[in-house]
Formats: structure tokens, sequence, C-alpha cells
């Protein structure tokens, strides 16, 4: 039987939960947040991009055996034109390495095509090799440089590019 997701459309087989966040996701998405990055989003950043209409926030999560639901991990991103921009992916510590970043880019990319968008872009820190690895293995490419992109650390960031 095809399962059906919060938005009545189809869910794959990798058995995670994939929906849009809501405001009372709030807390746990911020200790995702605080779990997953040195400079982790603020509450005030979740709740704008909650606002903007072009902004869409999914939450990956796991049924728990006794009832509830876990919070896995997330992905944020913008629909805008033709382009679906990344600005935000992570992944529970706990539950890394188990296909929660590829099952949320996954949804997030057909998202894209769905909306007829004709290429995803997004900027990863140069250091990052899960990422980097998770986005190659996903089909991304790089194709340009933004030095010191990160002012926090004064890293560069890669931008890369997927076309549809
Ligand atoms: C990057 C991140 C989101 C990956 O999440 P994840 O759920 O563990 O990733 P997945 O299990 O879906 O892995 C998919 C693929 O990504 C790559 N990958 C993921 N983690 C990796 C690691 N630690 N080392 C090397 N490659 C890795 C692999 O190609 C992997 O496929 P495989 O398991 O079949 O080899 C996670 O490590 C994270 O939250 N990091 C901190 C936040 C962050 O840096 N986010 C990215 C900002 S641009």
């Amino acid at each position: 039987m095809r399962r059906l997701n919060d938005e009545g459309a189809a869910r794959p087989d990798h058995g995670f939960l994939i929906r849009r966040m809501t405001r009372d996701d709030l807390p746990a998405v911020m200790a995702l947040e605080k779990a997953s990055f040195r400079n982790p989003w603020s509450t005030e950043l979740l709740q704008r991009e909650l606002d903007h209409e072009w902004s869409t926030i999914l939450l990956v999560e796991d049924p728990l055996p006794e009832g509830g639901v876990e919070l896995l991990g997330l992905a944020i991103f913008w629909i805008v034109h033709d382009e679906v921009h990344v600005l935000n992916v992570a992944t529970s510590p706990k539950h890394r390495r188990r296909g929660v970043a590829r099952a949320v880019m996954d949804e997030l990319l057909a998202r894209g095509r769905a909306h007829r968008c004709s290429l995803a872009t997004l900027e990863v820190r140069r250091s990052n090799e899960p990422a980097l690895n998770l986005y190659r293995a996903l089909g991304f490419r790089p194709v340009g440089i933004r030095p010191n992109y990160y002012v926090d650390e004064g890293e560069d960031a890669i931008v890369m590019v997927l076309d549809f």
C-alpha cells in the first residue's frame, strides 16, 4: 500500500515522515539547530522563515513505537522563480548516516521539480566533507567559490548547482 504524507503526497519507502514545520515545532527545531551548528539559526530567524511564502522548512521524523515522533532532521529552502535555493540542512547527531539528509533533500528536489524549477543551488563550507559528499551524491556540481563567505571563521563557501 502506498503511504501518504501529511500533505497527501505518496511517501517513498525510506520510512521517515516528512512534513512542513509549524510554530509548535520551534523548540524541537531550535534544539536540533544548536546540536548541529556552531552558529545555529535564531528563533527569530526561523519564525521569519515561517512567514515567508517562498520559504519551506521540512522536518524529518521517525514514528516512535510507544507513539509520538522524534525529530531527526530538517531542510530549509526557498523557491524563487525557477530556482530552489537550499539554506540549511541538518540531521540530529545521533541519527546521522541513516539516510535522513538524503531523504529530505530528495523531497526538496521533488518539490522544486513539481514547481517547474530548472535548477537547485546552495553554498557549503569548503571544509564540510559530509555535506559536500551528500550534495555530490545527489548530483550537485561545484560552480564557484565565495571567499570569506562565512564571516565567523573567514571560511570560503563552495557554490554548488544541480540542473533539473
Ligand atoms: C551533512 C549532514 C546533513 C548529513 O546528514 P546525514 O543524515 O548523516 O546524511 P545521509 O545519511 O543522508 O548521507 C547521505 C550521503 O551523504 C554523504 N555523507 C553523509 N555523512 C557523511 C560523512 N560523515 N562523511 C562522508 N560522507 C558523508 C555520503 O555520501 C552519504 O551516503 P552513504 O551513507 O550512502 O555513504 C549531517 O552530517 C549534518 O547535519 N551535519 C551538520 C550540519 C551541516 O553541516 N549541514 C550542512 C550545511 S551545508
